[in-house]
Parts: C-alpha cells; sequence; structure tokens
C-alpha cells in the first residue's frame, strides 16, 4: 500500500487513541494508565521489544528494519503527561478529571508517535533500529532525565535522538526549527529574608524586609541591563515578593521567588553567579538574614546542525520546499527534551497545530488534522535517515 494510503487506513484508530488519552490525563509521573496503553498498543502492532518502567513510568518500543545491517539507532522521543489545568472546553472528548488537563498536546505527541510505531512494524523499510520513546514528566519533573539516568541511551545503543512538539498559530502541514540554541534554560531561586520585625509607628526599632527585599527586587534587575551582553538573551523575573499582612506591624521575613532563563552555557553562569551575588551584597547592606536557593532547572535545548539541517531536507522532501521555516528566534520557554540533546545529537521541531488557544491555555485544543502529518514525518525520517541499499 502507498506509504500516504496506509497513514491514512491508520489515522483513525490512532486520532481515537488520542481523544482517549484527552479524556484520562495523568500528570507527571503518574501517567500509568497512558504508559500501559502505550505498552499494550507496541506489543499488539508487533514491536520488537517493549520495556516498561524507564524512568519510573517511561516505555521505549524497539522497531528493527527488514535490515539491520547499518547499525545505526535512531531515538523518536515523545512526552505523555498533562497539566494541573481545569479544562474549559465543550469538546466531546474533554477531560473526565477534574483539574487535569492536557492542555499541552502531549496527548497529540504520544498517538503521533504511536501511529509511527503502527506504520513501521507494518512496513519495517529502514536499515537499522528505531527506537521509540515514550516520557513522563516533561512538564517540569525532568522525566527525560529519569530516563537517561536509568539508561535510556546506552542500553538501546542510541546515536541520534529526535523530538517534537505542536505549536498554535502555525498552520496544519508547516514546522518551524531553529539551530543551535532553540529554547532556554529555565533556572529558579528562591530567597528566604529575615529582618527584625515590629511596631510600624516605630521604624527605628525594626530591620525592615520589605523594604530589603524591594532593594533587591531592583538590584536584580540589572542582572540583565548591566553584567549581561545586550546581544545575548536573557530573563530574570521575579515572580513573587510575599511579605506582611496587617497595616500597623513590619514584618520578621520576606520570600522571593524567581525564574532565569538563558539561551547559553555562558550567560547562565553568569547569571547565577551575578545573582548570588547581588543577594549577598544587598542583604549584607540591610543587615538582613537570608538563605538563597538557586536550582538548575532544564539545560538549553541546543539544536545540532547536522541534525537540523537533516530534518529540515525530511520536511521539505515529504511535504514541499516551503513546508519549513528554519530562522525562527530562539524562545525563552524550556523543554526538558535538552536533556536528551546533551546526550546524542539531535533536534527538536516544532509541528503545526493550527489556530488554537495557546499553549497551557484551559481552551486549548491538540489539532487532529496534525496526527497524519507528525505520524509521516516520524516515520520518514526514520526510512530516510537509515535508507535500505540494494
Ligand atoms: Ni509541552
Amino acid at each position: 500500500m502507498p506509504k500516504n494510503d496506509l497513514i491514512a487506513a491508520i489515522t483513525p484508530e490512532i486520532t481515537a487513541i488520542r481523544r482517549d488519552f484527552h479524556r484520562h490525563p495523568e500528570l507527571m509521573y503518574e501517567v500509568q494508565r497512558t504508559a500501559g496503553i502505550v505498552a499494550d498498543k507496541l506489543k499488539e502492532w508487533g514491536a520488537d521489544e517493549v520495556v516498561t518502567g524507564i524512568g519510573k513510568t517511561g516505555v521505549v518500543g524497539i522497531i528493527k528494519g527488514k535490515k539491520a545491517d547499518s547499525g545505526r539507532v535512531i531515538g523518536l522521543r515523545a512526552d505523555m503527561d498533562a497539566l494541573p489545568i481545569h479544562e474549559q472546553t465543550n469538546l466531546e472528548h474533554r477531560s473526565t478529571v477534574p483539574g487535569k488537563m492536557h492542555a499541552c498536546g502531549h496527548d497529540g505527541h504520544t498517538a503521533m508517535l504511536l501511529g509511527a510505531a503502527k506504520y513501521l512494524t507494518q512496513t519495517r523499510d529502514f536499515d537499522g533500529t528505531a527506537v521509540l520513546i515514550f516520557q513522563p514528566a516533561e512538564e517540569g519533573g525532568a522525566g527525560a532525565k529519569a530516563m537517561i539516568d536509568d539508561g535510556l541511551i546506552t542500553r538501546f545503543g542510541i546515536q541520534e535522538v529526535y523530538g517534537m512538539h505542536n505549536k498554535p498559530g502555525v498552520p496544519v502541514g508547516r514546522f518551524e526549527i531553529a539551530k543551535g540554541p532553540a529554547m532556554a534554560a529555565a533556572d529558579r531561586i528562591h530567597i528566604k529574608i529575615e529582618g527584625k520585625g515590629g511596631h510600624a509607628a516605630a521604624p527605628h526599632n525594626v530591620n525592615d524586609p520589605i523594604v530589603a527585599s524591594c532593594a533587591l527586587v531592583s538590584a536584580l534587575q540589572t542582572v540583565a541591563s548591566r553584567n549581561t551582553n545586550p546581544l545575548e538573551s536573557i530573563v530574570v523575573s521575579v515572580t513573587a515578593l510575599n511579605a506582611g499582612e496587617a497595616f500597623n506591624v513590619i514584618p520578621q521575613n520576606a520570600e522571593i521567588k524567581g525564574s532565569v532563563r538563558t539561551l547559553t552555557p555562558e550567560t547562565r553562569d553568569l547569571a547565577e553567579k551575578r545573582i548570588t551575588e547581588i543577594v549577598e551584597g544587598v542583604m549584607k547592606a540591610f543587615g538582613m538574614k537570608y538563605e538563597l536557593e538557586y536550582h538548575r532547572g532544564y539545560p538549553v535545548t541546543f539544536n545540532h546542525a547536522g541534525q537540523t539541517d537533516f530534518v529540515t531536507s525530511v520536511a521539505k522532501e515529504i511535504f514541499g520546499s516551503d513546508a519549513i521555516t528554519t530562522d525562527i528566534p530562539p524562545t525563552m520557554g524550556s523543554e526538558d527534551f535538552s536533556y536528551m540533546l546533551e546526550e546524542r545529537p539531535g533536534a527538536f521541531i516544532n509541528i503545526g497545530n493550527g489556530d488554537s488557544a495557546g499553549l497551557h491555555h484551559p481552551a486549548y485544543e491538540f489539532n487532529d488534522e496534525a496526527i497524519p502529518v507528525g505520524v509521516n514525518y516520524w516515520a520518514s525520517l526514520i526510512e530516510i535517515s537509515m535508507p535500505q541499499r540494494g
């Protein structure tokens, strides 16, 4: 059967699976139901090996081509987790779990990679091994890292790895990618401040943590404006400043939280160093006790040049020469596929989701029309990267 006909034939089943996932969203590592269905389908369709429990609830499906003489092993990754958002759509297949929703389209990512599994197990028109990676806990739980720590890369001998995310606002059938740094490293700061509380009418008898906190928030703005090369990208956002309750009491304590986003390891190191120095200096100047926790989160998502060029050529070959935009600017969002790109060369592509509400919005909708596009992209990537010879 011609490729597009086969993909069209399996799309209804994959769409039904996607909507089933959407009805039953699961958070972080608690994706047991989703992972169970993924593993069952991979076995049902004849994957050569199905491994569960990697990175707690991750699943890996191995599919070998008709030949495996090339020794090539390519990893494709999808994420399975939903978000703690209460869905506000009237879709027939809307979430059945209050307060949980697939608002980032990971149900679609998982379904599209399953579609590729169904296609590849039926055709196997490649020379090598496809490793299909279904990970938990992309939304803040570093599920990719948990799978790597469980031996994902070495155990299956993965040589290159590829990821995908849907993108609202980009038409279905179109792709976007950025070479090099594509998404930011995302770090967290948490500062606990202790002064000396007391009566608001006697400020000379207290040591006010609110005034000190305000000075600190102002000083932190200089990391971006005065310390970082203006041609480099950085975000230092204070996102919480909590202190006090009453009109007439100066509090004892204050607390500051924030997010730091950078696109290069050098800028990331600079940000941590300057924030640490500024907090120390300002707190000393105001006579505050403090604790600073600087937590390094997901690293920069770095698309390797050769693999970015390769997936660009795949998208052009399958969907047309104007189907992919390759010069999009990086975004300051973050993505834990970055951990896999630190281990092996690869590329992370955006696939058009058409006009929908944005990612992480309660009215977001994954566009099922993207399913055959995503299945075709994954299947073609495997077939073109590991061609059969002779
Ligand atoms: Ni996402």
